[in-house]
């Protein structure tokens, strides 16, 4: 990626140099001044260079980029779109009042699906400035055939591609590999068309696991042709779009992308097989939020085995769950709904505090102590088991005072000896 982003600024610095008018921070692909190439003196330049398409039925013009030859300082290519017949050119000369662009056309010129139309401008001198040389610059525009199922430029967000792909090879290589960044939930896929006129629709497969480890790349497999994409002057013509669907970690899953022609008449794929490497055995969890792997999900998701991601626990007031519907633990302010079993599945459902039966107390009791404990389990019948102990102790307490002084003597007398004998008992199993 770093070198990646060092070769975009590179080519950008690049073509500052050659197409810019080299302003600190300044983007080749402004529209003012776009096409100044070199500032020989003593000749006439382009300053700028504009094509835009003829108006359509709603008297809208589309701008068409330029692209510079590469190499070729005086020469530049477009591409008009299959419904795209003709076009307009404007430019300007500098030095302003000394120059000015002869020959040019007010009227559009219109170019055959197919085929390919080449304007030659001239920066000339005005009469009065014989001391300046004119220079003659060429644009090739070309028009695509409407057959064209080939995309402009494809990439996947957080993804490194194998073979990369380039304006070059999308034509002919139609099968690429994804390896996806474990971090990304999910699959963005990115591209421009060749034509606005193309329809681009996307088909994902079931996902299944990855079988076999995903091979851990050089940065140099994944990036290397793009260097030979020169950047258009104004990215205008075709806008980046984006199409997504999700994968878990350690799946992988197959993604069509079918492109059908401008004129309609073929469709094409191109064929992505997308994986995304598993996390860790020991944090085995993957945490969408955090975009980490985890062995402990966050309070309200539970730790899927099935899709190896911390789930949502299906009821929104649950704070623990052991699978999707079987609720441990409530969120502060909602108790569970069912008497003393909480984990029987697919009965536990959380519902806000106060509505409840007798066990009310004994829940407040409970979350009060246990809130968001991993071993809440344990906690729940410990507090239970206290609670139900300390009823028993308190109504066994009333019914003494109530029966009197004497009968109450007798009574824990009575316990004693059951106490000792048990523990009488309890010795003679141990010796035995
Ligand atoms: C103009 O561009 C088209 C398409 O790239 C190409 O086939 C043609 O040879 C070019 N014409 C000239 C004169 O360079």
């Amino acid at each position: 990626m770093a070198r990646c982003k060092i070769a975009a600024a590179l080519t950008s610095a690049v073509l500052m140099l050659t197409a810019g008018q080299g302003e600190p921070g300044g983007d080749a692909s402004t529209p003012r001044d776009n096409v100044v190439v070199s500032r020989a003196l003593g000749k006439c330049h382009l300053a700028n260079l504009f094509l835009h398409t003829t108006a359509n039925a709603d008297g809208l013009a589309q701008p068409v980029d330029v692209r510079q030859v590469p190499g070729m300082p005086l020469m530049f290519d477009a591409t008009l779109d299959y419904n795209m017949p003709g076009f307009t050119v404007e430019a300007t000369a500098v030095p302003k009042g000394s120059c000015e662009v002869g020959r040019m056309s007010t009227s559009a010129y219109m170019v055959d699906p197919g085929s390919s139309l080449v304007v030659q401008l001239f920066a000339q001198p005005l009469v009065s400035q014989n001391d300046l040389a004119p220079q003659t610059y060429s644009v090739n525009v070309s028009r695509l055939s409407g057959t064209e199922t080939q995309l402009h430029s494809l990439k996947v967000g957080g993804a490194y591609l194998v073979p990369a792909p380039s304006a070059s090879n999308l034509q002919a290589t139609r099968t690429y590999r994804v390896n996806l960044n474990l971090e990304e939930d999910f699959v963005r896929i990115e591209f421009q068309k060749l034509d606005n006129g193309q329809v681009v629709a996307m088909s994902a497969g079931l996902e299944s696991v990855v079988t076999s480890p995903a091979r851990r790349l050089s940065f140099e497999d994944g990036i290397s042709s793009s260097a030979g994409d020169v950047p258009s002057i104004g990215e205008a013509q075709r806008e980046i779009s984006t199409l997504m669907t999700t994968l878990d970690a350690g799946f992988e899953r197959r993604v069509d992308l079918s492109v059908k022609s401008a004129d309609g008449s073929r469709v094409e794929k191109y064929f992505l097989s997308v994986r995304r490497p598993a996390c860790p055995q020991e944090q085995r969890f993957f945490d969408g939020d955090t975009k980490l792997c985890t062995d402990t999900c966050n309070e309200g998701f539970y730790g899927s085995t099935v899709t190896g991601r911390c789930a949502r626990c299906l009821d929104p007031n649950c704070a623990v769950c052991e699978a999707g519907d079987a609720c441990t633990l409530c969120l502060d302010g909602f108790e569970l709904q069912t008497g003393g079993r909480p984990l029987a599945s697919g009965t536990s459902k959380c519902r806000p505090r106060g509505t409840g039966s007798s066990m009310n107390a004994l829940r407040e009791v409970e979350d009060g102590v246990l809130s968001y404990e991993k071993k809440h389990k344990v906690l729940v019948t410990g507090a239970s088991a206290a609670f139900l102990v300390a009823i028993c102790a308190c109504c066994a307490f009333l019914h003494f005072t109530s029966d009197g002084i004497r009968r109450s003597k007798r009574y824990f007398g009575d316990d004693d000896e059951d106490e000792m004998s048990q523990f009488g008992y309890h010795a003679e199993s141990y010796r035995g």
